[in-house]
């Protein structure tokens, strides 16, 4: 990275002091990640974000809907800020509260809708999450959606999943010994999702039709190709990786999951690492004694943690030195009232 950057950057975060607290996902890249002053999954940022009451400033470097959940979980005296308002995420992007609205009123006709609890994968708007806390649901990430799912199958006979589908089908099949004919597919745009009132009534998880477009990639070929590549390769898997990629690969979990899982890993040995390419290079980086690998031949970054870049890092910091904040992320009252609910409950699960 460009030594006058990290000169500025290392000087403005000098100033700021205890007043500024960086949170770093793990897809971020090495530029940003060696100013984070944590680095985790998603669970882990939200909660470090709520652990921090004493930073006026939580500088969150990753996608909008983290930054939002930082918000939620901070008090409201705290500034949440996102170096670049363009750091989306095309999975969160793809369930909108109308929609979600449409589908619940659907169940409602049917008159499930109070046997279904509504689920949500971090990756969703706050909007998202509000619906869920005002349904009586609960938020999960890819660490805890197991005993997020126990949690709902308690309370209600069906879920509705939020958006991912895979991180949903992987979960209720692979991991809690649902059958693949129990899921159905809600797409919401076709009319009745797609589904007759029958498979509604009979399903036990409607997954929402979202993906992750960066995992969504890796294929059932990606996975049989690095094998006969590489004899002995391990393989190892964001749940976001479709059901036919995890079921094929050898581990799966978050990403916070596959650093430990690497970081354990005994010299010489070889991992086809199915996520985002920032952390699969660093990852490579730090293991020179590893041989550690992209589980694709065709490498992909996730373009919106990429537009975290140390030029909107080091403006975000030397703006809070001059007193100005600028990229401020707020979520109305209301929403982060009943978003919280949600959030509390994830993070109260056993
Ligand atoms: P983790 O919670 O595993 O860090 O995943 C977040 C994410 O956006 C994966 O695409
Ligand atoms: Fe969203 Fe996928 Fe990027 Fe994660 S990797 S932030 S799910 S687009």
């Amino acid at each position: 990275s460009d030594p006058n950057l990290v000169a500025r950057a290392t000087a403005a975060k000098a100033k700021l002091g205890q007043r500024v607290f960086v949170l770093g996902h793990h897809y971020q890249r090495d530029e940003v990640i060696q100013f984070a002053d944590v680095t985790g999954d998603s669970f882990k940022l939200a909660r470090e974000a709520a652990a921090r009451p004493d930073a006026e400033y939580i500088l969150f470097c990753g996608v909008h809907f983290m930054a939002e959940s930082a918000d939620i979980l901070t008090s409201e005296k705290q500034r949440v800020i996102l170096p670049d308002l363009a750091a989306g995420c095309s999975m969160a992007d793809m369930a909108a509260l109308p929609q979600v609205e449409t589908a619940w009123e659907l169940l409602e006709e049917l008159g499930v809708a109070g046997s279904t609890v509504p689920v949500t994968y971090m990756n969703s708007s706050a909007d998202i999450k509000g619906f869920v806390g005002r349904n009586g649901g609960v938020v999960c990430t890819s660490s805890n959606a197991e005993r997020a799912l126990r949690w709902a199958f308690e309370r209600g006979q069906r879920v509705l999943f939020l958006p991912d589908q895979h991180l949903g089908r992987n979960t209720a099949v692979l991991e809690m010994g649902l059958d693949a004919d129990d899921c159905v597919l809600y797409d919401p745009h076709k009319p009745g999702g797609g589904l007759t009132a029958q498979q509604l009534r009979e399903a036990k998880m409607i997954l929402w039709r979202g993906h992750c477009s960066v995992h969504g990639r890796f294929t059932l070929s990606s996975v049989n190709e690095v094998r006969m590549r590489v004899p002995g390769v391990n393989v190892l898997v964001h749940p976001e990786c479709r059901y036919e990629v995890v079921t094929a690969a050898d581990y799966v979990g978050s990403t916070e999951y596959i650093i430990k899982m690497i970081e354990a890993a005994p010299a010489g040995s070889a991992w086809a690492v199915g996520t985002e390419l920032n952390l699969v290079r660093r990852l490579a980086n730090a293991h020179p004694d590893k041989q550690i690998m992209f589980l694709d031949r065709a490498v992909c970054y996730c373009s919106t943690m990429n537009r975290i870049d140390l030029p909107h890092l080091v403006w975000a910091l030397e703006e809070l030195v001059a007193g100005r904040i600028v990229n401020q992320i707020t979520v109305d009252p209301d929403t982060a009232h009943h978003a919280r609910v949600a959030l509390d409950q994830m993070l109260a699960l056993p």
